[in-house]
């Protein structure tokens, strides 16, 4: 069945001739009227459970809905920041991407165990490009529906997880030597008798390919496919542009340009859609109803960043990121907490997804920074990246963290790859093996 973003595709080729796949995931993801993100055509419609596409009925799974402890650690990296800026009220946090919330949700329910007034200074701001989750999100959030950052004078800090790798990319490839661009073009089919979308290389619908290639030293080999996501300099412009002083954390799952661009590893890029927890690379099957998403390179962000006055301040796994900020501490008081079987592996199961290596745990953290005080302008130590003593009692005065009703139960909802694979013993009363 041809969905409405599919009839949007079609029509711009049939008017304008083969489209940049970037066009192609824009529209797929995001064309108001059926694009996957928003209320009309994408998960929310396909039947979800109401929590979009990032819970047990959706496509994917998000950090925030495995774990509550992945916002509460989150908090504590925040209360620093804050206390590094002399500690503004209001404090703003500036959440774009936020989806259904949970994060938000988490995060506040964190702070209110943190010392110093922290939580009274807080002010946090949900924006999403999609409208369709306004209704879920937390009743103290303030919800903003907006594509970009429209905001003057933060003080405080943009968080965003899983924002960038959702940006529409184009996708290039080296042919006899040359950099071709993929289009979407559309193709007679003799056995359907109707038109399907296919693959065509063409010249670069902008020099900014080139450069960007060029900036970051990477030369393609013959035959290779990579991805490039021309809107992360909009994207660092426009938070800079919002934030008078404070941090930027990024989470995401991608790499530094050397290793995300190696033809040896990647040789045919990272694009992959998801689908009904199903991860393939068809992006012309299901349009409107299934996620396209590629990694994110790491390196242009940073470079986006300084360009726009925002320097990085430290950038790690999601797994070392979190254990820094106390997670094992944490992570023993949850699991040494009575409670039915049940929940007792459920919890354990989401908090152990986390920091696996093999999965979330390999997702990158990247910390910027932006007028900060004299002082801390230099390089401030973050937890998050040090360890400081100071964790300790933080963690231990966090009010516990578990699994709610909207969160996902990893058990319940197990998916059939590899990724989510659990050893038994760990779930129920083995050493928790880290990762
Ligand atoms: C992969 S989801 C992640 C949702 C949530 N952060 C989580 O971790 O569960 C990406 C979200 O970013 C939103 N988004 C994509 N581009 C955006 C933009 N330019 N401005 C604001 N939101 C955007 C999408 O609508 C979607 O809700």
């Amino acid at each position: 069945m041809t969905t409405r973003a599919e009839s949007e595709i079609r029509r711009r080729i049939v008017e304008r001739g083969p489209i940049p796949f970037a066009e192609f995931m824009d529209v797929a993801l995001y064309w108001p009227r059926g694009g996957y993100y928003s209320a009309a055509g994408g998960p929310a419609a396909s039947g979800s459970e109401g929590d979009g596409p990032f819970g047990p009925g959706g496509d994917y799974y998000t950090s925030p809905m495995t774990h509550p402890a992945f916002g509460a650690l989150l908090s504590v990296q925040l209360y620093q920041f804050w206390l590094l800026l002399d500690r503004p009220h209001p404090f703003w946090v500036v959440e774009p991407g936020s989806g259904n919330g949970q994060l938000c949700r988490d995060i506040l329910q964190a702070a209110k165990s943190l010392p110093d007034g922290f939580s009274d200074s807080l002010r946090y701001l949900c924006l999403d490009r999609s409208h369709q989750w306004a209704s879920l999100l937390p009743p103290q959030s303030i919800p903003v529906a907006a594509d970009g950052l429209p905001l003057r004078n933060v003080r405080g800090c943009v968080v965003s997880n899983e924002l960038l790798d959702s940006f529409p990319v184009h996708q290039v490839r080296v042919e006899q030597g040359s950099l071709r661009e993929v289009y979407v073009a559309l193709q007679s089919d003799n056995s359907s008798g109707d038109d399907r979308l296919v693959e065509r290389l063409g010249e670069p619908s902008t020099p900014d390919l080139a450069v960007r290639l060029q900036q970051l030293g990477i030369k393609l080999d013959e035959d290779q496919t990579a991805e490039i996501s021309l809107g992360l300099d909009s994207w660092a412009s426009s938070v800079a542009g919002a934030l008078e002083a404070g941090f930027v954390l990024t989470i995401d799952y991608g790499r530094r340009a050397e290793d995300l661009y190696s033809a040896e590893l990647r040789p045919r890029g990272t694009l992959v859609t998801y689908y009904r927890h199903t991860q393939t690379d068809t992006p012309f099957r299901q349009i409107g109803r299934q996620d396209i998403t590629a990694q994110v390179d790491f390196t242009s962000v940073v470079n986006a960043g300084r360009r726009a006055g925002m320097e990085p301040l430290g950038y790690a796994t999601q797994g070392q990121f979190l254990r820094n900020l106390g997670f094992d501490q944490l992570r023993r008081r949850v699991t040494s907490t009575p409670m039915p079987v049940d929940q007792a592996v459920a919890n354990r199961a989401g908090i152990l997804a986390l920091t696996r290596a093999d999965g979330l745990g390999d997702f990158k953290v990247l910390v910027q920074g932006k007028n900060l005080p004299p002082g801390v302008a230099g390089l401030p130590e973050l937890w998050g990246f040090s360890q400081g003593p100071e964790v300790r009692d933080l963690v231990q005065g966090l009010s516990l963290p578990l699994l709610s009703p909207r969160h996902i139960s990893l058990p319940q909802g197990w998916p059939q790859s590899a990724v989510q694979e659990f050893v038994l013993d760990d779930l129920m009363n083995g050493p928790f093996g880290d990762t």
